[in-house]
C-alpha cells in the first residue's frame, strides 16, 4: 500500500517504527533497575497509571500535531501556529533534547556493542563477580574503547537513517521489532524456568507500597516520558510521516502498549534470574552490565543466552538512535534542503564531539562535575528534568488550548471518517490534568 508519499508505507510499519523508537535502552536497561530500586511491583502500578493517564495522552498530542502539519518538529510549529514566535520555542528544545539525548544515549549503546563480542568471544565467562566488576569498570573508564563503539553505532544509524524513511526506517524496523520481541521471549523463558525464579516474579508483580515516596513517583513519570520517547518531538516527526487514514488512538494503544509490555517482559527476563543467583535486584545502571554477567556466569549456556541479550539490546537502542538522530535530520531537511547524508553526517559528528564528553565522564572526567554531576549525569538530568516536562508542557497547551478544538477533532476524526469515543476524556486530560501534572513534575525535579 505505497499511497503516503511523505512518510511510512502502512500502518504496521508505522507502529513498528515508532515503538521502535520507544523500545530501547529505557526498557531494557533502565526500567529494571529504576523499579528494582523503588520496590518492584508497586513501582509497575503507578507506572501502568502514568502510562495510561499521562504518556498515552501526551503521545497522541505530538502525532496529531505532527500528522497535521506534515512538517519536522520545527516546521510544525510554524505551520500550526504562524502569528506567534513563542511556538518556535518547543520547536527548538526538541532538536536540543534529541542532539543532548542521542549523545549520552550512545555512550551506553555502544558499551551493548562491546558486550555482544566480549561474551561472544568468552571474555566474560567463567569470571568470578569481582572480575566482571573490574571488566565494566576497566571498559567503561577507557578513554578510547568506548568510543571506538560508539563511533561504530553511530555509524549504523547513519546508514539506516541515510536509506530513507520508508527503505531505511521503516523497512529495518519491521525485521528488526519482531526479532527483538522473539528473543526477549527466549530469555524470559530461560529466566522463568531456573529454580528460584518465583521470588523473582514476585518481587516484579507483588506490591509493597511502603517502599514508594515522592521520589519514586517522580522516578516512574520520567521514566514512563523516557520510555515512551514524548515530550521530544521524535512523534512529531514520526506523526508527520503516519498515514492520514490511519486511527491515531488505536496507533498510540499499540505503541504505549507494546513499549510497556517489553519493559515488563525485560523485568521478566531479569529479575527471575538475578534472585535465583542469589543477586542483588537493586544495583542501580550496572544491572545489565554487571549483575547480568554473573547470571550467565551461573547457568547453563550461559554464553549464548548472553549474547542473546546483548544483540537484544543492540537492536532495541538501534531503532531508538534512528528516531533521535531522524528529529534533526528532517529539520534541516526540510529547512535548509540539506540531503538526509549531510544533515545525518553533520549531526552525528556534533553528536560524537559532545559524547566524548558523556563517556570520559566514566573515566579521566568523572572528577569535572558541573552543578555536582559528571557531563553523561548531567546530560541525562537537563533533558529528563527540564527540557523534556517543558516541550511535553508546550505540545499539551498547543492542542488543548491553542489549536481550535474542532482542528483537533478534525484530525482525530480523520475528517470525519472514524469516530473517536475516547475524544473527549483525551481533550480534559490534554486540557487540564497533563499540563499541570507536568508542570508539577518540572518543578519538583528541579528542586
Ligand atoms: N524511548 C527510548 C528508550 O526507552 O530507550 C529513548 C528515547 C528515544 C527517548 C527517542 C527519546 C527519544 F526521542
Amino acid at each position: 500500500m505505497a499511497n503516503n508519499i511523505r512518510g511510512f508505507n502502512s500502518k504496521f510499519g508505522t507502529i513498528m517504527a515508532a515503538t521502535g523508537g520507544a523500545v530501547g535502552l529505557g526498557n531494557i536497561w533502565r526500567f529494571p533497575y529504576t523499579a528494582g530500586s523503588n520496590g518492584g511491583g508497586a513501582f509497575l502500578i503507578i507506572y501502568f497509571l502514568f502510562v495510561l493517564f499521562l504518556g498515552l495522552p501526551v503521545m497522541l498530542s505530538e502525532e496529531t500535531i505532527g500528522r497535521r502539519a506534515q512538517k519536522n518538529v520545527l516546521g510544525a510549529f510554524k505551520v500550526l501556529a504562524p502569528k506567534h514566535k513563542i511556538w518556535m520555542v518547543p520547536g527548538l528544545i526538541s532538536i536540543v533534547t534529541a542532539i543532548v539525548i542521542y549523545s549520552f544515549y550512545s555512550v551506553v549503546a555502544g558499551w551493548t556493542l562491546n558486550y555482544i563480542i566480549a561474551s561472544a568471544s568468552g571474555l566474560l565467562s567463567g569470571k568470578s563477580p569481582d572480575e566482571i566488576t573490574e571488566f565494566f569498570n576497566t571498559f567503561t573508564s577507557n578513554s578510547i574503547f568506548p568510543l571506538i563503539y560508539q563511533f561504530i553505532f553511530l555509524l549504523l544509524t547513519i546508514f539506516i537513517i541515510n536509506r530513507g524513511v520508508k527503505d531505511g526506517i521503516e523497512k529495518c524496523t519491521k525485521i528488526l521489532m519482531p526479532i527483538l520481541l522473539l528473543l526477549l521471549i527466549v530469555m524470559c523463558i530461560r529466566s522463568l524456568t531456573l529454580e528460584g525464579a518465583y521470588k523473582g516474579v514476585e518481587f516484579l508483580f507483588k506490591p509493597d507500597f511502603s517502599k514508594l515516596d515522592g521520589n519514586s513517583i517522580l522516578d516512574a513519570l520520567g521514566q514512563a516520558m523516557f520510555s515512551l520517547s514524548i515530550g521530544m518531538g521524535a512523534l512529531i516527526t514520526y506523526g508527520s510521516y503516519m498515514l492520514k487514514q490511519d486511527n491515531l488512538f488505536t496507533t498510540s494503544l499499540w505503541i504505549a502498549g507494546a513499549d510497556t509490555l517489553v519493559a515488563i517482559l525485560s523485568g521478566i527476563a531479569i529479575f527471575p534470574a538475578v534472585f535465583a543467583f542469589g543477586l542483588e535486584p537493586t544495583s542501580g545502571p550496572s544491572l545489565v552490565y554487571i549483575v547480568l554477567p554473573n547470571v550467565f556466569n551461573s547457568m547453563s549456556g550461559g554464553t549464548i543466552f548472553a549474547v542473546v541479550f546483548f544483540i537484544l539490546l543492540t537492536i532495541a537502542a538501534l531503532t531508538s538512535t534512528i528516531s533521535l538522530l531522524e528529529v534533526p535530520v528532517l529539520w534541516a531537511n526540510e529547512s535548509f534542503s540539506w540531503g538526509r547524508r549531510k544533515a545525518s553526517l553533520i549531526f552525528s559528528a556534533l553528536v560524537f564531539v559532545l559524547g566524548i564528553f558523556c563517556s570520559l565522564s566514566f573515566g579521566c572526567l568523572s572528577n569535572f562535575t558541573i552543578c555536582g554531576k559528571t557531563v553523561f549525569d548531567l546530560f541525562d538530568f537537563i533533558t529528563a528534568n527540564l527540557l523534556m516536562p517543558i516541550g511535553a508542557i508546550f505540545f499539551t497547551l498547543l492542542i488543548g488550548w491553542y489549536l481550535p478544538k474542532a482542528d483537533v477533532y478534525d484530525e482525530l476524526s480523520n475528517s470525519g471518517a472514524i469516530k473517536p469515543k475516547l475524544f473527549n476524556i483525551f481533550y480534559f486530560i490534554i486540557r487540564y490534568i497533563a499540563p499541570l501534572a507536568l508542570l508539577v513534575v518540572l518543578i519538583s525535579g528541579l528542586l
